[in-house]
């Protein structure tokens, strides 16, 4: 099969195109044919060799943690047929830009009606990432006043439109040249970080979900409600010390590890049936050009989602 691989840590030029064999199924995974692969910062982070502990050092290796296609193999037992359209979180071993990927049954979901590959294949880690955070402390309940920072991004989109969703009050902070896009994800309130710091006004928020990590619960802290709940995507060693001291503290702080999970892409379907969450796709590349993609999504500049077409 064709797969766009990485044979060291390094550039974007590092991303070949290569020839390896069709990946064998154990009992409980499923084959599939990948139309579309979503890109996520986290493929950058390995191809650079930044998250070593996590990612190993085994070569070659297939980046791509998002899938959507057409089951091609299927155990007996399984739900899925040949020929079943679905999509995919893949585990941090990755193998999503490639013509195929095994994956386990368990990280399955259908497609919803409606979506196209390239859509399908933006949602499940973007989207997993939002809904796992925000199921922290009791979840959100209707009417919560909730604060996304780094609304424009891969995370933040998701993340303003399953809140909305939920039913809660949505503030997305943003820049200037994003505020339209978010407001048209269904932000309530859209501050723009370019002009205004969010953590010196005067809003209070049940849950402030860091989609893009760069502020910090010791500056969140204070706009935060009575048991309120600070969620970041990077745990770093300061957040790792704070959620230590979760028991003794009233505001949580809390990172977020996303992990691959078909039952919560159901929810996120469900949501994407209703018209309710929708994939915003900034730009496609073909596998081919794999490396321009990762060019992009490394600025940290990407508005919505990326997505290489393996199959057009
Ligand atoms: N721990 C986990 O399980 C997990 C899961 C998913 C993602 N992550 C991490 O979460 C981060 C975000 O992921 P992503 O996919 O959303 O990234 P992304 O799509 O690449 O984020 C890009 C967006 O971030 C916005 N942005 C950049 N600097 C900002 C700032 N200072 N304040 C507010 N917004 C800002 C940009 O808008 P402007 O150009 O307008 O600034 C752009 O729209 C990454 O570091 C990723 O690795 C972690």
């Amino acid at each position: 099969m064709k797969a766009l691989t990485l044979n060291q840590f390094g550039g974007p030029e590092q991303l070949q195109i290569q020839e390896l064999a069709i990946p064998s199924t154990a009992p409980g995974e499923v084959l599939v044919r990948v139309h579309a692969a979503g890109v996520n910062p986290v493929d950058y982070k390995i191809r650079k060799g930044s998250v070593k502990l996590l990612s190993g050092k085994k070569f070659p290796r297939i980046l791509g943690r998002d899938i959507a296609g057409v089951v091609e193999q299927a155990g007996k037992k399984s739900v899925y047929r040949a020929g079943d359209k679905v999509f995919a979180m893949l585990p941090f071993s990755g193998g999503g830009y490639a013509e195929f990927a095994k994956v386990k049954e368990s990280h399955l979901c259908h497609i919803p009606e409606g979506l196209t590959m390239t859509e399908a294949a933006a949602v499940p880690l973007a989207s997993l990432t939002a809904l796992q955070a925000f199921k922290k402390e009791g979840g959100i309940q209707s009417g919560d006043r909730i604060l996304v920072n780094g609304a424009s991004g891969g995370v933040g989109s998701f993340a303003v439109q399953i809140a909305r969703a939920m039913e809660a009050y949505v503030t997305g902070i943003c820049s200037s040249r994003n505020t339209e896009f978010v407001q048209s994800l269904g932000a309530n309130q859209v501050i723009d970080y370019t002009a205004e710091d969010f953590t010196r006004l005067e809003g209070r928020y049940n849950k402030i979900f860091d989609a893009v990590a760069k502020s910090s619960f010791r500056k969140c802290r204070k706009i935060l409600t009575k048991g309120g709940v600070y969620i970041s995507t990077i745990p770093n060693k300061g957040l790792l010390m704070y959620q230590a001291l979760n028991f003794l503290r009233n505001k949580k702080a809390y990172p977020i590890m996303v992990k691959p999970s078909g039952g919560d892409l159901l929810v996120i379907s469900d949501f994407i049936k209703n018209g309710l969450v929708r994939p915003c796709v900034q730009r496609s590349f073909p596998l081919e050009e794999g490396d321009k993609a990762h060019e992009l999504i490394e600025t940290e500049r990407v508005r919505g989602k990326i997505v290489l077409q393996i199959i057009s």
